[in-house]
């Protein structure tokens, strides 16, 4: 089973492809989060069945967990395919970014972030891309930079960490 122990007493950071017990619990967040409950396509199952399919194990689509003390506090994703039009040739690109509301605030965002970008390093890739349409400050203070900012709402801002040193 992947994981380590971090700074943060109690915080490890997993594989989902170790704990797909816990589908159910990320999808009612992520629908929760950011869905369209107006859109007939879009429903809790359908995330579930999202969360499954990004639950590789050393490649492409993968999401790994924030567990404090055994209980899943955050969700990070990296995939193909929720990239932003205007740089379709660009990615891997990192979805899902997600930490719950009482544990937010505590570094445990930082690193989750810190741990999906190590993968991709050692996957390979010499840089992660997203696109944010609230959280840009987030990731500036984790070292990403802005590549496009966001000119209006619907259009996000568009953002780069460099791995390669
Ligand atoms: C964005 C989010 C993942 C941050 O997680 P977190 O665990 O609270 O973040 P951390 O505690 O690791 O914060 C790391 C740094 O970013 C800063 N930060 C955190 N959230 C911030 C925000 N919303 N705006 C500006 N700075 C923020 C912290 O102050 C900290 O800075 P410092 O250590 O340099 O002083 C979390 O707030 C969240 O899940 N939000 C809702 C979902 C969301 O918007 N996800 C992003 C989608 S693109």
């Amino acid at each position: 089973m992947a994981g380590a122990q971090h700074s943060i007493d109690g915080l490890s950071v997993r594989d989902l492809a170790d704990h797909l017990e816990l589908v159910p619990q990320i999808a009612r967040w992520h629908w929760s989060e950011w869905s369209d409950h107006t859109d007939p396509n879009d429903s809790e199952a359908r995330k579930q069945e999202l969360i499954v399919s990004q639950s590789l194990r050393g490649s492409v689509p993968f999401t790994r967990l924030a567990l404090l003390s055994e209980v899943l506090v955050g969700t990070a994703t990296v995939c193909w395919d929720d990239g932003d039009a205007d740089f379709a040739d660009r990615g891997p690109w990192l979805t899902g970014m997600f930490v719950q509301g009482p544990a937010r605030n505590l570094g445990i965002g930082r690193v989750l972030l810190g741990a999906v970008e190590e993968e991709c390093r050692d996957l390979g890739f010499d840089d992660l891309w997203l696109h944010t349409s609230e959280a840009h400050r987030f990731y500036e203070r984790c070292d990403w930079r802005v590549v496009r900012p966001r000119a209006y709402v619907g259009v996000d801002t568009v953002m780069r960490r460099t791995l390669s040193d």
